[in-house]
């Protein structure tokens, strides 16, 4: 690790001190935690963002393709529905799927507006530049930042429609989830638009392989967020002793993803001067993923003022995306 000024240089990007003290606290305050967990949004770094987009590709896991496949033929019936409206999508990743609809705008239009918004500032950089070539008539203003820091964007972009794809909603409590609706609510316009992926497959042995995938890129994802530890924080943990568990909670229908400890560590938070034992067997939550019933989420987004205008689902039923309009 090289630092300059208050940068710390971890390959390519440069890491700001308050960053990294982010971080840290954030790990000191899951650890404390009981149960422990850690919040899933430090997943997505360079390495973790450059991981998920490999388990997105593994056969097991449907969830992409099925998108992607439900996109494909919505994409014009979409854009005509909307209008030429800017794109704005929060934890755009690779934008791969989001390109169905850049090209169905082009094609209506002649040109679009993309604002994506993402945690991980290498995949961003790399979508921005990936699609600025293949798409010279889309106009890419991207937003490195987390999902609060897309609201005030809303606002300014409109008329639009938000993007929030791969079910990814799932990955909020259900707390969390309202609190976000509320700030989707009140920072879109009247009229404008919210294109939402959701999960909504019940098969229990399907859902249990997707997130345990046999060529294991589910367990580096895991063990991708202590090795982040390992490097911005001083951590020294062995993450060979440290297994990715997933199961399938058929009662609170989500998927709970947890790092398991095979032998006692310390995890050293050195910004902080502190450190955590973990014992032998325990547990540390890493991601929720819940997952959805349609007959729910429709009357559930209502109450946020979003009303449900089209519903487009694959032939098996295990994926929907919702266009919804703020009313
Ligand atoms: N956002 C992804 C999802 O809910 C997260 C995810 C997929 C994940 N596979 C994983 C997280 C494996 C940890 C480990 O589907």
């Amino acid at each position: 690790m090289m630092t300059s000024g208050n940068k710390i240089m971890d390959g390519a990007t440069a890491l700001s001190i308050e960053a990294i003290e982010q971080f840290a606290l954030m790990v000191a305050r899951g650890l404390s935690d009981q149960p422990r967990r850690l919040d899933s949004r430090y997943l997505y770094d360079a390495n973790g963002s450059f991981i998920f987009e490999r388990i997105c590709e593994q056969p097991e896991y449907y969830l992409t393709r099925t998108e992607a496949g439900i996109l494909a033929g919505a994409a014009a019936v979409i854009a005509r529905h909307t209008g030429h409206v800017t794109l704005i999508e929060l934890g755009s990743g690779s934008s791969v799927k989001t390109r169905l609809l850049l090209d169905a705008y082009c094609e209506h239009y002649g040109s679009v507006k993309y604002a994506p918004v993402d945690i991980s500032k290498t995949i961003l950089e790399e979508a921005e530049a990936d699609i600025s070539a293949a798409h010279p008539d889309v106009e890419v203003q991207s937003l490195h930042g987390d999902f609060e820091a897309a609201f005030p964007l809303l606002g300014t972009l409109s008329p639009s429609m938000l993007l929030f794809l791969g079910s990814t909603i799932g990955n909020l409590g259900s707390h969390e989830a309202a609190l976000f609706w509320d700030r989707v609510s009140l920072s879109l316009s009247p009229g404008d638009f919210c294109l939402l992926g959701i999960d909504i497959n019940e098969n229990a042995a399907s859902l249990h392989s997707a997130y345990n995938d046999a060529a294991g890129f589910s367990e580096a994802f895991t063990r991708n967020i202590f090795i982040r530890m390992n490097r911005e924080l001083g951590a020294s943990l062995d993450p060979g002793l440290i297994d990715h568990v997933a199961h399938y909670d058929r009662k609170w229908r989500r998927v709970e993803i947890f790092a398991h400890f095979l032998e006692e560590q310390d995890i050293a938070i050195e910004p902080l001067g502190s450190a955590f034992r973990i014992g032998a067997g325990e547990h540390i939550l890493t991601e929720v993923s819940r997952k959805f019933r349609l007959e729910q989420m429709v009357p559930y987004l209502g109450t946020f003022r979003l009303e449900t205008e089209r519903i487009f689902t694959d032939s098996a039923r295990r994926f929907a995306v919702l266009l919804l309009r703020r009313k």
